[in-house]
């Protein structure tokens, strides 16, 4: 599934770890005593427990694509109610996926987003799809993010104009059990809804019905999923008594004491496949909004795609200032063997006949080499595969990591205040009433 390769990290890891062990033991019981609390935000350690949820996920897409109803997807939602099922539709699909033909599709929807609320791509989106052939779904926690929210309204004046009593056939909504504006609509209007467990957060939903159902939609089994969560859960408990082999404990340990010891602050995730890509955006959230609590505590996470990157970011990585703690993700088997093809021009020899499969490998492995000979530490997770069962392994580690990491930080991984500030400024600017008291700070 996953293994972790710390020997470029200039620093002993197993010492670390078992400098804190009474520690790292506690805060695993504490999180596995918490995830079945209700009113905590631990729900996510066990949402694989939830198979009845994962069913009827399942059952509602398929049905959805049997019907050949729709033919687009439209999520709107922003920050963890879209970062999830972005990775995981990147990770999975042919870059190709939306321009396949239905029959290619199996009928599957294909999929875009809108997380901003820039006006001309939003028009352009919205404006130019065929309405009728579109399922909005709309996710958001809370049931009243501005970003999202504008984009429903949307959604919901013109589904009326087009399609008078039918606009409901056309919305599937994710949001809180019970609160929020968004649940008292569905509820009222009695539209088709699904629920992100109210102890589970934004960040951490991606194996809520937040990433499943886009996911399911496009014809992803998301069962699989549920699998890959089951073993990362067992391998947390069942490290309790062999820290070392638990890789979140690793990454957090690593992270804390590359930012506390070595004053290293910056941690690139730099996976080596663009299929892999925006998986580097999902922990990017997951880290900043996590971990960024306090001026003296905050790791700033980094997105970097390699190979693409070392023709970007590599020279800053290893020569420039030595703040950087480097994580690489590499596939160990990608699905297709690429080769490249023999030619007859000279200067090319050298690349003829390889594959790119040998080509990333040696990439990523030279950059290591050469960045841990410039002192940057660096260490590496491969994938065994890219699969939803090990994707599901893998974001999971990360939230562990996280989760391990704050508690170790001694801070809240799981509030965002920061955030909750720049939303009511956004109002107060729009002059809305009820906001009058931040517009006078402004003042
Ligand atoms: O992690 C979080 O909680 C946030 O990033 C939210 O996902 C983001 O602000 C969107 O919130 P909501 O899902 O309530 O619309």
């Amino acid at each position: 599934m996953l293994k972790l390769d710390s020997t470029l990290l200039k620093f002993n890891l197993p010492e670390v770890i078992s400098g804190r062990e009474g520690q790292l033991k506690g805060v695993l019981q504490d999180l596995e005593k918490r995830a079945s609390d209700p009113n905590d935000w631990l729900g996510w350690l066990t949402l694989h427990n939830d198979q009845k949820t994962f069913s009827e996920i399942q059952n509602y897409a398929d049905s959805v694509i049997e019907s050949k109803k729709f033919e687009n997807l439209i999520v709107l939602g922003i920050g963890g109610s879209a970062l999830g099922p972005q990775a995981l539709l990147q990770a999975l699909h042919s870059p190709l996926w939306n321009e396949l033909s239905s029959e290619k599709r199996n009928n599957a929807l294909k999929v875009y987003f809108v997380d901003n609320v820039d006006p001309d791509w939003t028009h352009n989106l919205l404006t130019e799809l065929n309405l009728e052939k579109s399922l909005f779904c709309v996710i958001t926690k809370s049931g009243g993010t501005a970003e999202t929210i504008s984009a429903f309204l949307w959604a919901l004046d013109n589904l009326k104009k087009k399609l008078g009593d039918n606009w409901k056939d056309n919305l599937v909504l994710i949001t809180d059990p019970e609160k929020g504006t968004l649940r008292a609509f569905a509820n009222k209007e009695n539209i088709k809804s699904f629920s992100v467990p109210a102890n589970v957060g934004g960040r951490f939903s991606v194996f809520s019905a937040v990433g499943l159902l886009p996911l399911a939609l496009t014809g992803i089994k998301i069962e699989k999923f549920r699998l890959g969560l089951v073993k990362a859960y067992k391998d947390m408990l069942e490290s309790k008594n062999n820290l070392n082999s638990n890789i979140a404990i690793n990454l957090a340990c690593a992270l804390i004491y590359a930012d506390q010891k070595l004053g290293k602050k910056i941690n690139p995730l730099m996976p080596y496949s663009s299929h892999l890509g925006r998986i580097s955006d999902w922990y990017v959230q997951l880290v900043a909004e996590s971990l960024g609590k306090t001026p003296q505590i905050g790791i700033t996470p980094i997105k970097a795609v390699g190979a693409t990157d070392q023709h970007s970011q590599l020279q800053l990585f290893a020569e420039g200032p030595l703040d950087k703690i480097i994580f690489f993700l590499k596939v160990a088997e990608f699905k297709h063997e690429f080769k490249i093809p023999e030619t007859i021009i000279e200067g090319f020899s050298d690349l003829a006949g390889e594959t790119l499969n040998r080509l990333i490998e040696a990439q990523q492995k030279g950059t290591a080499q050469a960045l841990a000979q410039k002192n940057v530490p660096s260490l590496t997770l491969e994938l065994e595969r890219i699969n939803e069962e090990n994707l599901a392994y893998l974001l999971f580690t990360f939230q562990l990591m996280t989760a391990i990491a704050g508690s170790l930080y001694g801070i809240d991984a799981f509030n965002q205040p920061g955030v909750e500030l720049s939303k009511k400024y956004t109002y107060a600017f729009l002059g809305k009433k009820g906001y009058e008291e931040y517009l006078k700070d402004l003042k």
